[in-house]
């Protein structure tokens, strides 16, 4: 059961939108690509990193929401690897700032029953990056909750491109035949394996592009595109996506409504 008063107090904006969904109807797997930061700072006169620093609340918001709505998995879009293209003093700003996240932010986790993933390169990021990460994703393995996927050096067609090179291994290595590959063999070899594809990918800052997020996975997602910078994100916002997900009808190629009768005279 959701607690409702945990999102929203009686009378508060957050729990009049919670109070008009369907909680029967609720997204299972939810991902975001966070954007506006740099835009957020620059309208603000703050260098770039600033705007970082300030998604860091979202990040929590938005975490803390799905938890609270019990939805089974949120994907968190924090760093492509385009992104490493970036000025080297906002790359190290940001991993410094994930470090720190990640730290602080383990034992509101745990209290939550929330299970921390990575998808991405990993291998890419810095050792102590990568042993921040280790830290928390071993402390979270237990969790039953939430599952919080956050993409890192992250890249789509990369992620394919992992998938489709361990098919060919295994055929190669003869434990797989090329007549037996099919969907769910590839993605049972994606960084995803095991999760729900996402019902709803939300993308803050007004940008309406994929970015090379989740190619496979987003299929049939429903796609939500807001002008809300990523620091400026809340409860309300995401509520606002899922009452807009309620809104719309899924068909996944079929037809919903009966053919009206033909009337031949
Ligand atoms: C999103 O904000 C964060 C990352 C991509 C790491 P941006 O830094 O892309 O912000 P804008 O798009 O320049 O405003
Ligand atoms: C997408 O945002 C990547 C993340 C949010 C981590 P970008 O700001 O990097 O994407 P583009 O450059 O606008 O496509
Ligand atoms: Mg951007």
């Amino acid at each position: 059961m959701i607690d409702k008063e945990l999102i929203g107090p009686p009378g508060s904006p957050e729990r009049a939108l919670l109070d008009r969904l369907d909680l029967g109807r609720m997204p299972r797997h939810v991902a975001v690509i966070m954007d506006g930061n740099g835009r957020w700072a620059k309208q603000r006169r703050l260098p770039r990193v600033e705007g970082h620093r300030a998604g860091i609340a979202s990040v929590r918001a938005t975490v803390e929401t799905a938890a609270r709505l019990h939805l089974d998995a949120l994907t968190l879009y924090a760093f492509s690897t385009e992104n490493w293209k970036r000025p080297h003093l906002e790359v190290a700003t940001l991993m410094t700032l994930l470090k720190e996240y990640v730290r602080r932010e383990l034992a509101t986790l745990l209290a939550n029953d929330i299970r921390f993933r990575v998808i991405g390169r990993i291998d890419q990021l810095d050792s102590s990056v990568r042993k921040a990460l280790q830290e928390a994703l071993d402390a979270t393995a237990h969790c039953k909750g939430l599952v919080f996927n956050i993409a890192l050096s992250y890249s789509g067609r990369a992620e394919l491109a992992d998938a489709a090179r361990r098919i060919a291994e295994e055929v190669a290595a003869g434990t797989l035949r090329p007549e037996d590959v099919g969907e769910d063999t590839l993605a049972s070899r994606l960084y995803t394996a095991g999760l729900p594809d996402p019902d709803l990918l939300v993308r803050t800052s007004g940008e309406v592009r994929i970015s090379n997020f989740l190619l496979w996975q987003i299929a049939y997602a429903e796609i939500y595109f807001t002008n809300t910078l990523w620091p400026d994100f809340r409860a309300m916002d995401f509520l606002e996506a899922i009452a807009d997900f309620q809104k719309r009808e899924r068909r996944f190629g079929l037809v919903t409504e009966p053919e009206p009768a033909v009337h031949r005279t």
